[in-house]
């Protein structure tokens, strides 16, 4: 499963890239707002961070299928081949999809909240779909299980669609993913840090460490003894 960064705050991605074993990062308008900066300034940003090539997802806002595609191959061009181009799977998406995957463009199919949506947008030819897990559970749905049905469904189909799941509240969420050996969960900082997050483990590290310096001098490690 690839594990994704959800988030478009530079500061934080440069942190998690360097400690944690990410694929890519994922964006969307409400994201790229929220940053408080200019769209392709921000990505580019991104972009030099995680290298030419590591994912970066990047959504569309036209509400045209044609104009979809025009947006999405200035997205790409912009940002370079890694960059995959996030699509609502809507009727207008569905159609985008479809030339975007004749053409060769990457697509994650997005604002996925049934399996019957996700179906459609892997037969129009996404390389992903996206669950949005946290905003299904909020429907009274079951986000989790919706995502593993959909991982589920593309496998019986044979299709080359992905599940890249999306809107984590918590580290149980990515791990029971995870178990079920989808595409990708893409996680918010918030809950990104929260998946090392154990006091238990920052206790042992920390016992470890008192116990030998107690016997071989405070800081010392084994490069000095
Ligand atoms: O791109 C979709 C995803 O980021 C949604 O997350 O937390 O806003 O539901 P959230």
């Amino acid at each position: 499963m690839k594990l994704l960064i959800d988030d478009a705050d530079t500061t934080k991605i440069r942190r998690l890239w360097e400690y944690y074993p990410c694929d890519g990062v994922t964006t969307n308008p409400s994201i790229l707002a929220k940053s408080g900066r200019k769209p392709y300034e921000v990505l580019l940003e991104i972009r030099s961070i995680i290298g030419a090539k590591a994912d970066l997802h990047v959504q569309v806002l036209s509400r045209k299928s044609d104009d979809m595609v025009a947006e999405a191959h200035r997205i790409v061009e912009t940002l370079g081949e890694a960059t995959i181009v996030k699509i609502p799977a809507t009727e207008e998406g569905l159609r985008a999809i479809r030339q975007l995957n004749a053409q060769g463009i990457s697509v994650t199919a997005t604002a996925i909240y049934t399996p019957m949506q996700a179906f459609l947008a892997g037969k129009a030819g996404a390389d992903y779909a996206a669950p949005y897990v946290n905003r299904i559970d909020n429907l009274s749905g079951d986000g989790i299980q919706t995502a593993k049905e959909i991982h589920d469904m593309f496998q019986a189909n044979g299709m080359k669609t992905q599940v890249l799941a999306a809107s984590f509240k918590n580290a149980r969420q990515v791990l029971e993913l995870a178990r079920h050996g989808i595409g990708g969960a893409t996680v918010g900082t918030a809950v990104f840090e929260a998946l090392l997050d154990n006091a238990c483990v920052d206790h042992a590290v920390e016992a470890f460490m008192t116990d030998f310096e107690a016997c071989h001098g405070t800081g010392k490690t084994m490069l000095d003894i």
